[in-house]
């Protein structure tokens, strides 16, 4: 056949397993590779910010370069695709249009108009799917029509399809030969310079982009047969200095490594060693899961929104744009939190816990923000920020649907420091923090105040005071987001492994990790405040209370529920006896539970109160928390919930500005003791 083609490149910015490119070749006497730089599009579709601007455009360098190396070159043009293309159909008299199709949206949008204009125009089209190991559609229609939404129903269809289509042989100078890119002299059709796009970026390239940096990586890393086969993607460490993991996430979402290369090459790793790990967390079954959300993804209306999106639990989230810029701007006053979100501004590349860390924070962990504003963020600042796994991961993360283990929270204190107790992250990222011991690096608004004088940092003046008691709210979050999940169960249902976790459902296993998120929690004691300076922006960290958002209903909802889970159990009606605020407490006779009230907290030392359904030790043993009527202590560190409670030993609780004694709380004691 002798079309003469256009090969639109939108992802895919590579030669090697290119299937498109070569049926596009096979089936022309000329081929003109072009790719259209269609800002209203990249911009209104994507949110790019301009490390991800770099770095297309150093793809673009590449894939021209590489190009120009076969005798072609890439002719990049500015404007609306439709309206260039038709441009080009006239000036280069072409005939056949091929490209790549993918999943998301905004692109099947594009495909759609392109065979609009083909129509129009009475041109061939050549399509492709070259981004996933499979055609998904594939996938959906051996499950019956709908996508597998759990990864485990998806690993047993793709096993009942086999394995994925071996990659493409790589495009040759002889491919050009017969079917030549002829040469339009008019105009110069480079790629632009960041400058050109009124671009800056300061920050030193650590992901060059394009087709030959991405084959080098994945050499460098397969080298090390024995690190690919042992893969095990928990055990790698979020914050060391140098990726723990591939970090081919850019290369792969914008194709300039092929997905089926990377699983392919594993595979014969595999096959060459005697032990090697296995999905989830080996490296296939990472690029499975990639697989996967790209699969839900296509087939979910309303993917990257919770509202209108059938597998999405629908949450109430906080509206609150001063914590979330807090977040976005690594102003939340945690070190470890504000490190990882610097480490994503300056450099578009964060490991997956760390991920974890900060969506985890921001959603059902800390601050209650909806999970979308937290994945545009990402879309603006991740390199590999793409449509299905970033929608999907975010949905993970903020247990909107595919994660149920949802008591489980990351502290993020000690989340870090598990991995890296010296703190050496934090220093590279905060460099305001690089002068504290690391006893304190992770939580410095505990440091005395002449270690804060001697790091030459104040917190609440240098760096900011903690913007939330982390124990508090994750205590209040886990209460609202198990009413939740009683209330949309069915939703809940979609998404999970019944099967997986037979325990999961059950309460002694949910107890369990209660307890661990307890253990976790530190109260947020009264901070050491630093009365050396006179400056007014130096503040003493206490942590204020915030507005009470729990309904009244939603609480004796709540509570009436969990009544009825936890029967058996002795009840305590306890005054306390001593209300008097701030002294010490007598020691509590064992197996009461204390009122709350606007005297001492707790009588034994290191009691920690919990939410509404939560948990409270006494005197060694615990209580399910039923009821209580507490609100806010403004001034010591402390936070009460309305219709919740968490305090320390030696915390006072006011509601408004009068000391609240004798607050009403009713416990019920749990038929386990430590
Ligand atoms: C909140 C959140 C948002 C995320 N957003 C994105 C995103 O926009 N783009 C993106 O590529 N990844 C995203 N991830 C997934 C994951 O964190 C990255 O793919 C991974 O950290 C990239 O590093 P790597 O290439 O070294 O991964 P490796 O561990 O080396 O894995 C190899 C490849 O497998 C795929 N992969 C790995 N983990 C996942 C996963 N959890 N889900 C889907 N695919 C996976 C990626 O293509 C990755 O490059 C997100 C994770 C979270 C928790
Ligand atoms: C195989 O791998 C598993 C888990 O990675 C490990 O526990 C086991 O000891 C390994 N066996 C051999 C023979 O290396
Ligand atoms: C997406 O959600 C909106 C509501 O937010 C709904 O009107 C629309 O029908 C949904 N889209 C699809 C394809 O279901």
């Amino acid at each position: 056949m002798s079309h003469r083609t256009i090969h639109l490149f939108r992802k895919g910015l590579r030669l090697h397993d290119n299937p498109g490119l070569l049926g596009a070749l096979a089936s022309s006497a000329a081929l003109f590779p072009v790719y259209v730089l269609d800002h209203a599009f990249l911009e209104g579709a994507m949110r790019l910010g301009a490390l991800r601007w770099r770095f297309i455009l150093q793809s673009l360098e590449d894939l021209d370069g590489r190009l120009r190396t076969l005798g072609s070159r890439l002719y990049v043009l500015q404007g609306s695709t439709r309206a260039v293309l038709s441009d080009l159909v006239t000036r280069w008299g072409i005939t056949q249009i091929s490209y790549d199709t993918e999943v998301e949206p905004y692109y099947a949008r594009m495909e759609r108009e392109i065979q609009a204009l083909a129509e129009e125009r009475r041109l061939q089209t050549h399509t492709c799917v070259s981004h996933t190991l499979y055609d998904v559609e594939r996938i959906i229609q051996a499950n019956g029509g709908s996508p597998p939404l759990t990864y485990k129903k998806f690993l047993h269809v793709l096993s009942v399809l086999g394995e994925p289509e071996k990659p493409a042989r790589d495009v040759s100078a002889e491919d050009f030969l017969r079917c030549p890119t002829p040469p339009d002299h008019e105009q110069a059709y480079g790629v632009p310079s960041l400058a050109d796009l009124g671009l800056e970026v300061q920050s030193e390239v650590l992901w060059p982009g394009g087709e030959t940096h991405a084959l080098q990586r994945l050499d460098k890393h397969f080298q090390s047969q024995g690190w690919v086969a042992s893969f095990s993607k928990p055990r790698t460490v979020p914050n060391s200095l140098l990726p723990s993991t591939t970090a081919l996430s850019p290369y792969l979402s914008l194709g300039c490594l092929s997905v089926r290369t990377f699983y392919h090459r594993l595979s014969s790793i595999y096959a060459q060693s005697k032990n090697h790990s296995l999905p989830p967390v080996s490296l296939q079954g990472q690029v499975l899961w990639r697989e996967f959300f790209y699969t839900v993804a296509s087939a979910t209306p309303n993917f990257t929104k919770m509202e209108g999106n059938p597998i999405c639990l629908q949450i109430d989230w906080y509206h609150d744009p001063e914590s979330l810029e807090k977040w976005r701007t690594a102003q939340t006053g945690f070190p470890w939190i504000d490190a990882i979100m610097t480490q994503l501004h300056q450099e578009g590349w964060i490991h997956h816990l760390a991920r974890h860390a900060v969506a985890c924070f921001l959603t059902r962990g800390d601050l209650w923000i909806s999970w979308e504003e937290g994945m545009k963020v990402f879309e603006e600042f991740l390199l590999d920020a793409d449509y299905s796994l970033n929608a999907g991961n975010w949905m993970w993360l903020s247990a909107s649907a595919f994660f149920h283990k949802y008591t489980r929270i990351f502290c993020p204190v000690r989340f870090g420091r598990r991995t890296d107790p010296q703190g050496q992250y934090l220093r590279k990222y905060l460099p305001v923090l690089k002068n504290f011991p690391s006893q304190y690096i992770y939580e410095p608004w505990k440091a005395p105040e002449d270690v804060q004088l001697s790091a030459g940092c104040i917190i609440g003046k240098d760096y900011p005071c903690p913007m939330v008691c982390h124990m508090e709210a994750s205590q209040r979050n886990l209460g609202l987001m198990r009413q939740v999940r009683t209330e949309q169960q069915k939703t809940a249902e979609l998404t999970r492994d019944v099967a997986d976790d037979p325990m999961e459902a059950g309460l002694k296993r949910e107890l369990q990790e209660e307890e661990e998120l307890l253990e976790g929690a530190e109260p947020c004691s009264k901070s050491k405040r630093f009365s050396g300076s006179t400056d007014q922006k130096s503040r003493p960290c206490s942590w204020t209370p915030e507005t009470l958002r729990l309904s009244e209903e939603s609480v004796n909802s709540e509570v009436q529920s969990r009544s009825e889970t936890y029967e058996g159990g002795e009840e305590h009606t306890e005054p306390n006896p001593s209300a008097d605020g701030g002294k010490e407490h007598p020691t509590a006779p064992p197996g009461m539970i204390w009122r709350v009230t606007g005297g001492l907290v707790s009588a034994t030392k290191g009691v920690v109160g919990a939410t509404v359904g939560g948990v409270a030790w006494l005197g060694g043993k615990s209580y399910e928390i039923t009821k209580s009527a507490v609100t806010a202590v403004p001034s010591m560190g402390v936070g009460l919930v309305k219709g919740g409670v968490s305090a320390v030993a030696g915390g006072v609780s006011t509601v408004g500005s009068t000391v609240a004694n004798k607050v009403p709380f009713t416990g019920k004691k749990k038929d386990k003791s430590e």
